[in-house]
């Protein structure tokens, strides 16, 4: 257990912009691999569909595509080079809901995974999930905190503002 923490790492980075917050995305998205999941909690309005956004245009999800909250569907598929799943699963009870509708087999595979409020299924959450809290600072600023395997968010989070705290 000690040592499988040792292996990961947390950055952050106040964004002072949704603008700004798209753009830190759009370089993470770029870098990405099938089987990568971004696991994102924080509250109503804090940037996840707004990062989330970043990502598709950085996966080379074009542009016509708006990136929205999945809603009555709880998931939204994209295509590209490498697929995007984006999940929104606000309106689920926990992971057992999660099981139940069989989309842990997205997990599995081709793809990149987003879930939007996560924390709900954090106990089903593969061991090396990207884990992305937003917190709502002020109108403009939110503070965007990325946990995940070291050597795989040194390579994300190159070019970009963030640090490693
Ligand atoms: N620095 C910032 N980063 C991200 N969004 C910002 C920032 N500053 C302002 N905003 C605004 O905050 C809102 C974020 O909304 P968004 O839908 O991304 O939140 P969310 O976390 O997905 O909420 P929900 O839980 O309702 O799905 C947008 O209107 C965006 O323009
Ligand atoms: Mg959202």
């Amino acid at each position: 257990m000690a040592e499988k923490n040792q292996d990961r790492l947390k950055a952050q980075i106040i964004s002072s912009s949704a603008e700004q917050t798209k753009a830190l995305a759009g370089i993470i998205g770029a870098r990405l691999q099938n089987g990568d999941i971004l696991a994102l909690s924080g509250e109503l309005g804090s940037g996840k569909t707004c990062f989330t956004g970043g990502l598709a245009l950085g996966l080379g999800i074009g542009e016509k595509y708006r990136i929205t909250s999945p809603t009555f569907t709880l998931i939204n598929e994209y295509p590209a080079k490498i697929k995007l799943y984006h999940f929104d699963i606000y309106r689920i009870k926990d992971y057992t809901d999660f099981e139940d509708l069989g989309y842990e087999e997205y997990f599995n595979g081709d793809g990149v995974v987003v879930i939007e409020w996560a924390e709900k299924i954090a106990e089903i959450l593969p061991d090396d999930s990207f884990m992305i809290t937003f917190e709502y600072l002020d109108e403009n600023k939110r503070k965007i905190v990325m946990e995940g395997p070291a050597h795989r968010l040194k390579e994300l989070m190159k070019d970009t503002k963030m640090e490693v705290v």
